[in-house]
């Protein structure tokens, strides 16, 4: 990600379209209507009957999956996105959300620049796209679409600790920008927000969204014997690779919120040289450091 953008040139000029990773795919998603910090409008009256129809049947799909797989304050929580008859919008969901925990969800076309996603984060302001995926697109889409990150982003973010911890994260990536150090934030994200695990009195829970969201990834990550699941290492997961494109090799286990947010807390400024220093690890690596699960 890296499309150069100025923040402070007033709005609707549209953007630059942001694609994943260094790849050639195309962009998803309609910049053209994105205002300068990449927020839009979700435009809820363009909906299909049959996005919405899609939304249902993925939404039923993983709520299905949840009892015994997802962690306690996901199941809490899900239930405020309310009937998934219908794609929720926007602007009653951000009220619940605003209620909750003092956070709102703003629309945006697909991926952004990392500063402005940042940025968002640090005010407390999720950005969710758009757009839905395509019926073929069932089993796996690439991109995040609306249902993963209303599904496997809000539901905590009604949770005050995570709340918090994801507030921390913008703050620290709009520093770690200045750092030249989004790579080892972008780690951070990955392995916790997206594919982390916590452990529980009842075994391992998944709380990360790119589980949570995924139809098979859900089970595998906390049942497979294939994957590695380690305990949360800060600068271990700062060093380790990761991929986009297929069921992650490592797993990392937090054990609260509690412990995510106060190991995040610390400033990351000597943090990323050392982490600099000891080099990166590929995905399935294992230390003998490591905690093993
Ligand atoms: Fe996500």
């Amino acid at each position: 990600m890296g499309a150069e953008v100025d923040f402070h040139s007033g709005i609707n000029q549209g953007v630059a379209p942001v694609t994943y990773g260094q790849g050639d795919r195309p962009p998803r998603g309609d910049y053209a209507t994105a205002r300068a910090d990449y927020t839009c409008e979700q435009n809820w009256g363009a909906y299909t009957a049959a996005d919405h129809e899609l939304y249902r049947r993925l939404y039923e799909r993983q709520a299905a999956q949840l009892p015994g797989l997802a962690c306690d304050e996901f199941i809490a929580a899900v239930g405020e996105l309310g009937a998934p008859a219908q794609i929720p919008r926007f602007d009653a969901l951000s009220e619940k959300l605003m209620r909750a925990t003092r956070w709102e969800i703003v629309a945006v076309p697909g991926l952004i620049p990392e500063e402005a996603f940042f940025a968002l984060l640090a005010q407390r302001r999720f950005p969710v796209t758009g757009w839905i995926r395509k019926p073929e697109e069932f089993d796996y889409v690439v991109e995040p679409d609306v249902f993963h990150d209303l599904f496997g982003h809000v539901p905590l973010l009604f949770n005050p600790m995570f709340a918090d911890y994801m507030q921390a994260y913008g703050a620290g990536g709009l520093k770690a920008s200045r750092l030249e150090a989004c790579e080892y934030l972008a780690r951070l994200y990955w392995y916790t927000v997206e594919f982390g695990l916590i452990n529980t009195p009842a075994g391992l829970r998944a709380y990360g969204a790119g589980i949570l969201s995924s139809a098979g990834e859900l089970r595998h990550s906390v049942q497979s014997p294939q994957p590695q699941r380690l305990g949360f290492d800060l600068e271990r997961i700062m060093r380790t690779r990761y991929t986009i494109d297929s069921y992650q090799a490592s797993y990392f286990v937090i054990d609260s919120f509690q412990q995510l947010f106060e190991a995040t807390a610390p400033d990351f400024t000597p943090i990323y040289r050392r982490v600099a220093n000891a080099g990166e690890l590929a995905a399935d690596s294992r230390l003998s450091t490591d905690r093993v699960f």
